[in-house]
């Protein structure tokens, strides 16, 4: 697949499962800005069956070349950025996986339990980054058992492979030129930021801003009925020159370690 075959998919089934995305684009686009990603990002667990040497696949196929490793030490997680060389309007990506072994043996146990319910067949899968939740109905339960150690297992849990965020760049909009006016566009429509470690993650002497909404809350079927949790979310970032004019393009593991809480579970009032 090529790029723009990659983020079209993407972004259609991204819309599509989360209602509130397409609200946060059109009041960009209504107020006559040009949306342009800064990034794009997944989840994943670190089984070597779905780790982040997997999923990069698509992306090294594509042209993108792999950047820096980030490391969550509370919530457990490393990452990977990557980018397309000489080609810095096209979007970053960046994938974090879950370091189950540094979890509970029940932790461990529901995970693994999910992950093996299906065969080896369905993550060679060449769509696996498409195809969402391949294990069939959650369990309620085992959900809320899963956020009591991470936030993140009990949503991967859930709704497994698809796009977590997209990321709106502030340095391409027009009108909205900082990071203070988009957060107060947001919450004019409506929308609810998180709030984890203030509204804006970042300095501009840290040469990256970030901020985000909350995940909206969807019904999902689970095996104990419907019940209404945090799916995707919309993210926001700015990015600053350095003292020798080059526009920073890393992630800052402080401003992500906040941003990741953006799918907490939540009521939406
Ligand atoms: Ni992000």
């Amino acid at each position: 697949m090529t790029r723009n075959e990659i983020f079209s998919k993407l972004w259609e089934l991204y819309s599509i499962q989360n209602p509130s995305i397409l609200k946060v684009h059109k009041s960009f686009t209504n107020y006559g800005e040009q949306v342009i990603n800064d990034h794009v990002a997944f989840r994943t667990f670190n089984d070597p069956r779905m780790d982040i040497d997997v999923l990069e696949r698509l992306f090294i196929y594509a042209g993108y070349v792999k950047k820096e490793d980030y490391y969550f030490k509370e919530k457990k997680l490393i990452a990977k950025h990557y980018e397309v060389p000489n080609h810095p309007e096209e979007p970053k990506v960046f994938i974090s996986q879950l370091v189950l072994e540094d979890f509970s043996d029940d932790l461990q146990g529901i995970v693994l339990e999910r992950l093996n319910s299906v065969g080896n067949i369905e993550y060679k899968s060449k769509n696996l980054l498409f195809d969402g939740n391949i294990w069939g109905k959650p369990s309620y339960k085992a959900y809320h058992k899963l956020r009591e150690e991470s936030e993140y297992a009990a949503w991967l849990y859930v709704y497994g492979f698809r796009a977590n965020h997209f990321t709106i760049s502030i340095n391409h909009l027009k009108k909205l030129k900082s990071i203070e006016v988009v957060n107060q566009h947001l919450k004019d429509h409506g929308f609810l930021m998180n709030n984890a470690g203030g509204e804006i993650k970042g300095t501009r002497e840290e040469l990256l801003q970030q901020s985000s909404i909350m995940a909206e809350n969807l019904k999902v079927e689970f095996i104990e009925g419907e019940y209404e949790i945090p799916a995707c979310y919309y993210e926001f970032a700015i990015r600053y020159a350095d003292s020798n004019g080059n526009l920073y393009n890393g992630f800052l593991a402080k401003n992500a370690n906040k941003i990741f809480e953006s799918t907490n579970y939540h009521s939406d009032s």
